[in-house]
């Protein structure tokens, strides 16, 4: 997700202690790398490297570093493996511009193309220094400061936040597009950052920036103007008021909830991304020549595999095996050849079982794609190419944002696949705010009774049956309850001996298949048990059902997708309702690097 931290002061000083403080309080968010660099008069002093904050820190002296002006970055990578040069911030050809950002740049590619054929230096794969040289070019071309950031503001597509400062001179620059962006009011002193935590050691009198606007800071007073036409927009401070804890989880009580929240955003971040990857294609050309086509992972990711699989079939027509890692080096390995494709998911990119079965299938010619949120894992070494799924660091260990862009991924290639406009899917993102908004209440009027139990089941059907898995892993994984996954019609062929009275059994539906769907809750209920569904409106499903938890009208593909959304919050509650802490379930770990 990366982080930026700008601190300008009046006259030349100590920055280093600073910026190293603001980059500890940023490193909830995640990162690979670390930078810094000071202004001082001429001079810019740019140290960054590969590692931990500390780490870094410390080899580079950062705490002798000083100036009036200061940039420190946290870099996650999702252009351009994590590289010293690749780490941020960057400078621009003649160096007397230094800039930072967090997001994605999503037109980078064909940016950095259009900067080497304007005779500008390039020197990193980063969407960072693409920010610099989109204001440096319009400065070359005479533009006043703020308005080169106006034009630059215009060329970079995507989700970001950007600070850039420049030599002599007095002042930083800061704009956003979709990122969070703060803006610090001090005694002496202002500042701006991705998020509040680097902010409120320092002070509490913030202005929060929006999208089209440019920030202007000097050591005395901050300045916002439209990108639009560069008008002085009036912006009062507010004092922020919360504590430092509840602000690292962007006030949620825990990780696992702040992160369900950023599902949304995660998920437009991750469509803006694959719009502007070009490998795109690559794959989608391979995937359609490949002769099997394999998606392979563990755990969650196994059951966004699955997802994805029912999403080829369904929209493509193309045969894809899903298949657990472990399982595929004996069900699958000694079969492949160099004609077979597959793709590889990994939220961490480090877990052991898949990384053997790249291994095993790489050893007989199969060509390795993945999917992976941690850019610069193992696995996104290994691969021949992975896809980002820009989530940012997921904390909690119960996987949710990672889950659903894993699926939207899926999601996005079957549609590349059958030809389709995935402009359809930019409705994806607002859906599942919709979802969120309406499911919340349903689930809260169950929670309590369905907690009263610690066995439960989760069907699915078709799309909704990787989803159905996926519910089941996260109450399991959470409230210790045992809850299976299982596809709607093979409860009858033995689990139902397990119903009784007011036995909960949770049915997630995605429209396609209802009468399928009823005739599995009249099965169950006839025998006691306790029916709730997870659907769009249906009064067939109303008439049947004990409860229905009501998702936003949306078509098959994406109702599946939806209906993950209020089992990840039934089961938060219930962790939560059980006195557990839902970010770290007792004997499970994030990231399994382990046989
Ligand atoms: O990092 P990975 O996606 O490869 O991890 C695989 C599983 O360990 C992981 O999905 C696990 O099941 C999650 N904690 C579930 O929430």
């Amino acid at each position: 997700m990366c982080g930026i931290f700008g601190y300008v002061t009046s006259r030349d000083e100590e920055l280093g202690p600073i910026l190293i403080e603001a980059a500890k309080r940023l490193t909830y968010r995640g990162y690979d790398s670390v930078g810094a660099a000071t202004i001082s008069g001429a001079k810019i002093d740019l140290r960054k490297d590969v590692g931990k904050v500390e780490e870094v820190a410390a080899k580079y002296n950062f705490a002798e570093m000083h100036g009036q002006r200061g940039i420190v970055q946290l870099r996650w990578a999702t252009f351009g493996e994590p590289s010293q040069v690749n780490a941020q911030p960057h400078i621009d050809s003649d160096g007397d511009l230094v800039g930072a950002h967090n997001g994605n740049v999503v037109n980078n590619a064909e940016l950095r193309e259009q900067f080497i054929a304007e005779g500008l230096t390039v020197r990193s794969q980063n969407d960072g220094e693409t920010c610099v040289h989109a204001v440096e070019r319009y400065l070359n071309r005479g533009y006043e400061f703020i308005d080169a950031i106006r034009l630059a503001y215009g060329d970079l597509e995507g989700d970001y936040a950007f600070v850039i400062g420049r030599v002599n001179d007095d002042k930083l620059y800061a704009f956003k597009k979709g990122s969070g962006m703060v803006v610090g009011i001090g005694e002496g002193f202002t500042c701006v950052s991705s998020d509040l935590p680097s902010i409120l050691p320092l002070t509490r009198e913030v202005i929060r920036p929006q999208d089209g606007e440019i920030v202007t800071l000097w050591a005395d007073r901050v300045e916002v103007r439209s990108v639009k036409d560069g008008k002085l927009i009036d912006r009062k401070p507010e004092t922020v008021t919360e504590t430092m804890d509840a602000v690292q989880k962007g006030g949620y009580p825990h990780f696992m909830l702040k992160e369900i929240h950023e599902q949304s955003q995660a998920a437009r971040e991750l469509l803006h991304v694959l719009n502007g990857n070009r490998e795109v294609e690559t794959l989608v050309e391979k995937m359609k020549n490949a002769r099997n086509l394999y998606f392979i992972g563990c755990g969650t990711s196994y059951h966004a595999a699955l997802a994805g699989a029912v999403y080829f079939a369904g929209l493509a027509g193309r045969a894809v095996i899903p298949i657990l890692a472990p399982q595929f080096i004996a069900q699958y390995a000694p079969t492949v050849n160099h004609d077979d494709v597959g793709i590889f998911v990994s939220q961490s990119g480090e877990t052991k079982d898949v990384l053997n079965a790249l291994e095993a299938a790489e050893a007989r010619g199969m060509e390795c794609f993945g999917l992976a949120n941690v850019v610069g894992s193992t696995l996104t070494k290994a691969a021949s190419f992975c896809l980002p799924l820009c989530c940012g660091y997921e904390i909690s260990v119960p996987a949710t944002k990672t889950f659903t862009n894993q699926v939207v991924t899926f999601l996005y290639l079957a549609y590349k696949m059958a030809g389709k406009d995935v402009r359809a899917l930019d409705v994806i993102p607002e859906l599942m705010d919709k979802t969120l908004e309406m499911v919340e209440p349903q689930v809260q009027a169950i929670v309590e009774d369905i907690n009263q139990w610690n066995d439960l089941y989760c069907l699915g059907y078709g799309a909704t049956y990787p989803i159905a898995l996926e519910g089941a892993l996260k109450l399991k994984e959470v409230t210790y309850a045992h809850c299976e996954g299982m596809l709607s019609t093979e409860f009858k062929h033995g689990p139902l001996s397990a119903v009784s009275k007011g036995f909960p059994i949770l049915f997630v539906s995605d429209g396609s298949a209802t009468p399928l769907i009823i005739s599995g809750i009249n099965e169950v209920k006839v025998r006691g048990a306790r029916t709730i569904v997870i659907a769009e409106d249906d009064p067939r499903l109303r008439a049947n059902a004990d409860d229905l938890i009501v998702l936003p009208k949306s078509d098959p593909q994406i109702a599946a997708l939806l209906g993950v959304l209020p089992l990840q919050l039934l089961s938060y509650h219930m962790s939560v309702l059980r006195g557990y802490d839902p970010d770290f379930p007792r004997n499970l770990s994030k990231t399994l690097t382990v046989d």
